[in-house]
C-alpha cells in the first residue's frame, strides 16, 4: 500500500492568455490530494472517493496508465482509496491533483518508471479528453510544484525563499471552467484583434511580473495584478462577487487583486503587506468571502511516509 500527494494551486496572473499561446505564473499551494493505492488479486479496479460526486477523472487516468505502460487486464487489480484536504469547489485544481497523484500511485504500486514529465503529458492528456480544452498550467503545478513561468509546451520554476505574501479569498461560487475558456474562445472568434491585443498585453503583464517576483517587488507585482484583472474584466470573465471581495482587498491596503482561474467565481487573490494582512483578510470577510488559509511554493507530487 503507498500513499502519494499533489498539491493544489492558484493562478497568479496570465489565466485565458496562456490557452492561447501566452505565458502565466502558478504556484503550488500547501492544500493537497492523497492518493493511496494497493494492488489486488480479483482483477478489478475500484475507487472510494467520498469527497467528490464523480470519478472520471480517476477512472480515465487509471485506464491512459493502463494503455502506455502496457499492463494487462489479468494484471490490473488495485484498490485506490482519494481524500483531499480541499474541495473541488475552491477552484484549485483537484482534477489535475488527482491525475497527478493517481499516475504516480500506480506507477510504485506496479513497479514500472514514470518520470515526472511523463506525469504531465498522460495528466494534460486525460484532462483534453474529458474537457476539450485547458492549458496544463494546473498539471504542471500538481506535477513539478513550486512557483512556476508556465507557457503551453514548457514550463520554468522560479526560485523563492519566501512566502508570497498572498490573502484568498474563497466567493462561495464554484467556477465552471470549461465554460468560461469557450465562452473568451468565441469572444475571439468575434473580436480577433480586439481579443488577442488583450492576449498580448497580459503576456507582457506576466513577463513584468515575473521580473518582479525575482526581486520580492511586491508592491510592483501588485499593479501588474491589478492591470491584469482589468483585462480580465474586459474579457467579461469577472464577477460582482469577486469585483466586492476585490475592492474590498485593495480598500483595506492590498498590493494589488485579482481573480485566480478562469474568473465567474472560485477565489481572488491579493498581494498584501504583511501588516495589513489581518485587515485585508476581515475586510473580505466583510463583504462575505471566505478567506483560505494557504502556503505557497508547496512541494509537487510526492510519496507520503
Ligand atoms: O479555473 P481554473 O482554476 O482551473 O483556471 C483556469 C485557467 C485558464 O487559463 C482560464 C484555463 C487554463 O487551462 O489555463
Amino acid at each position: 500500500m503507498i500513499t502519494v500527494s499533489a498539491p493544489g494551486k492558484l493562478m497568479l496572473m496570465g489565466e485565458h492568455a496562456v490557452v492561447f499561446g501566452e505565458p502565466c505564473m502558478v504556484t503550488a499551494v500547501d492544500q493537497r490530494l492523497y492518493v493511496t493505492a494497493q494492488k489486488t488479486d480479483d482483477g478489478k479496479i475500484t475507487v472510494d472517493a467520498p469527497q467528490s460526486k464523480e470519478t472520471k477523472f480517476v477512472d480515465a487516468t487509471v485506464a491512459k496508465f493502463f494503455a502506455t505502460k502496457g499492463i494487462t487486464i489479468k494484471d490490473r487489480g488495485v484498490s485506490l482509496s482519494i481524500r483531499s484536504d480541499f474541495t473541488s469547489q475552491v477552484g484549485f485544481g483537484s482534477s489535475s491533483a488527482v491525475s497527478v497523484a493517481t499516475l504516480k500511485a500506480l506507477s510504485l504500486v506496479f513497479d514500472v518508471s514514470i518520470s515526472d514529465r511523463e506525469i504531465f503529458d498522460s495528466a494534460y492528456q486525460v484532462t483534453i479528453d474529458i474537457q476539450g480544452v485547458g492549458s496544463g498550467f494546473d498539471i504542471a503545478a500538481a506535477t513539478f510544484g513550486g512557483t512556476l513561468f508556465f507557457k503551453k509546451g514548457g514550463e520554468e520554476t522560479i526560485p523563492l525563499s519566501n512566502e508570497i505574501p498572498l490573502v484568498v479569498g474563497y466567493t462561495g461560487v464554484k467556477a465552471d471552467t470549461p465554460t468560461l475558456v469557450k465562452m473568451v474562445a468565441a469572444k475571439r472568434e468575434k473580436y480577433p484583434e480586439k481579443v488577442d491585443k488583450i492576449f498580448a498585453a497580459i503576456g507582457k503583464l506576466v513577463l513584468q511580473g515575473k521580473e518582479a517576483l525575482f526581486v520580492k517587488d511586491w508592491e510592483k507585482l501588485g499593479k501588474l495584478m491589478n492591470f491584469d484583472q482589468e483585462y480580465l474584466r474586459d474579457l467579461g470573465v469577472s464577477s460582482e462577487k469577486l469585483e466586492a471581495l476585490i475592492s474590498a482587498a485593495k480598500e483595506a491596503g492590498a498590493w494589488g487583486a485579482k481573480l485566480s482561474g478562469a474568473g465567474g467565481g472560485d477565489c481572488m487573490i491579493a498581494l498584501v503587506p504583511e501588516q495589513k494582512r489581518q485587515t485585508v483578510e476581515q475586510a473580505i470577510e466583510s463583504v462575505n468571502g471566505k478567506v483560505m488559509h494557504v502556503h505557497t511554493h508547496a512541494q509537487g507530487v510526492t510519496v507520503e511516509p
